[in-house]
């Protein structure tokens, strides 16, 4: 506070360089620790989830914190920060904390406290009728939607951030508040491949997509471009230097090629990709970044495209509790939903889920032979057996 407050009214923009601060780094977490945090550091014996939501930690020295989490939009208003701030006056002598997935942390050190605290939390509404504060995100459920910029602040988008998140965590609160799944479920966003985020490593991911090669603006690209830098960017070497009628430098795409990753207008803004028809939505699924019994694994594409139907994305939660409840029916006891995917094959995941098999699931980029099947080993299903029939096979 007092290094902000100094630096007031000093700045100068004759002088830029008088009076600049600079690689002071983050503050010292320290200063920020509760003071049962301070005096148990390194010192924690056991925890445990109470309910939904709500942890006690248990310390050595017999002292106890008790923690509420609460699910927040990540995109907040200072106004709502403030809300926050006043919140963790009232119970918590002013400390408040933000976890990993952007939810809201508030601890105290006695019962008492704790249930005026969630009390209070659960009462308070926007005006819309949306909780501020709904508790829950601990334990085996789901908890907040890690996501990405979408149309607030990005120019490389193919989707919306926020409205997705809130229209899939309106449909997903109950598990928000409950813990009744077989493991715990990482549903996270990005909205273009740049997978801003951890949409590459979550159990169920919802992913940007477009479908359409970009559009060449030839009289500007040389102005407003470093032409090698588009060309370098393509990982399919679909853009190669080409000529105006003028003699102008410019690019030449080959449409073919183009698989619409969006990349070269990432470097060069004459590239435009975005379009209304042809943006939309994928799902992967089975990811994950712990070690617990499986290795981390990727999420793999499991839909390849839905439409980018604002603002309640209908198609897009209608596939993302398929899946869901397929994996809470299916699933064993700390089965994250990848290990169960693999367990049963994922032949039989697109089964239970009913998902459509399609060949944009097919991997074709370089390494892509390790991910076919190269056994006899799988399990006949109903979509198998359309293919052979397709194919010509028996009936
Ligand atoms: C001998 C090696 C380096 C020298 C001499 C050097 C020098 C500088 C100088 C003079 C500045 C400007 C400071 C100012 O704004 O007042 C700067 C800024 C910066 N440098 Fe370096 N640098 C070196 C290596 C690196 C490396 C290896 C990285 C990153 C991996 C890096 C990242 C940055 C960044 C991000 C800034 C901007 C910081 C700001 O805006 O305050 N530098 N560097
Ligand atoms: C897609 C992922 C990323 C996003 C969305 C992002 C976004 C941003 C934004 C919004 C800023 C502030 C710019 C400003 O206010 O002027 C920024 C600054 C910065 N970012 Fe990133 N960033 C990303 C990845 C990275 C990576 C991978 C690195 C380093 C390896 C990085 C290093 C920096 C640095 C050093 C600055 C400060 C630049 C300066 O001195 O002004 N960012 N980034
Ligand atoms: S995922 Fe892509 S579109 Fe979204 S914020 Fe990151 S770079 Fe921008
Ligand atoms: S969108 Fe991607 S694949 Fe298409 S030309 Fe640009 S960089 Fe290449």
């Amino acid at each position: 506070m007092a290094l902000s407050l100094e630096r007031l009214g000093k700045y100068d923009p004759k002088d830029p360089q008088k009076n600049r601060l600079t690689d002071l780094g983050p503050r010292h977490f320290w200063q920020y620790f509760p003071p049962v945090i301070q005096n148990n550091y390194g010192k924690w014996a056991y925890h445990d989830v109470l309910e939904p939501g709500v942890l006690v930690h248990v310390s050595e020295t017999g002292e106890k914190v008790f923690t509420v989490r609460c699910g927040a939009a990540r995109f907040m208003t200072v106004q709502h920060v403030r809300e926050i701030c006043e919140i963790a006056d009232k119970y918590c002598d002013g400390y408040v904390r933000f976890t990993t997935r952007n939810n809201i942390e508030f601890l105290v050190d006695s019962e008492a406290k704790l249930d005026a605290l969630k009390k209070d939390l659960q009462g308070r509404k926007f005006p819309g009728g949306s909780f501020k504060f709904p508790i829950g995100g601990t334990g085996a459920g789901v908890t907040n939607i890690v996501h990405t910029q979408g149309y607030i602040h990005c120019h490389t988008p193919a989707t919306d951030a926020s409205s997705m998140v809130k229209s899939i965590a309106d449909a997903l609160f109950e598990e928000f508040q409950g813990m009744n799944l077989p493991a715990k479920v990482r549903v996270s966003m990005a909205c273009c491949l740049n997978m801003c985020g951890a949409v590459h490593c979550s159990d169920i991911a919802l992913l940007g997509y477009h479908r359409k090669p970009p559009i060449i603006d030839h009289e500007v690209i040389d102005k407003v471009c470093e032409i090698p830098l588009a060309i370098a960017a393509c990982p399919l070497g679909a853009i190669s230097p080409d000529k105006t009628p003028e003699g102008g430098k410019t690019v030449k795409i080959k449409q073919d090629r183009c698989m619409f990753c969006g990349n070269c207008y990432t470097m060069c803004q004459a590239l435009p990709l975005s379009d209304k028809e042809g943006d939309g939505v994928t799902i992967l699924a089975g990811g994950k970044i712990s070690n617990r019994i499986s290795m981390p694994k990727f999420s793999k594409v499991v839909v390849p495209w839905l439409p980018n139907n604002f603002p309640r994305f209908p198609e897009v939660v209608e596939n993302v509790k398929k899946i869901l409840n397929a994996y809470a029916q299916g699933a064993n006891k700390y089965e994250r939903l990848g290990d169960w995917a693999e367990r049963i094959g994922w032949e039989k995941f697109f089964e239970k889920t009913g998902l459509e098999f399609t060949e944009h699931l097919i991997d074709d980029y370089r390494l892509a032979y390790d991910t076919w099947r190269t056994s006899t080993q799988f399990k006949y299903t109903d979509a198998a057996w359309n293919v052979s029939k397709a194919a010509g096979g028996i009936d």
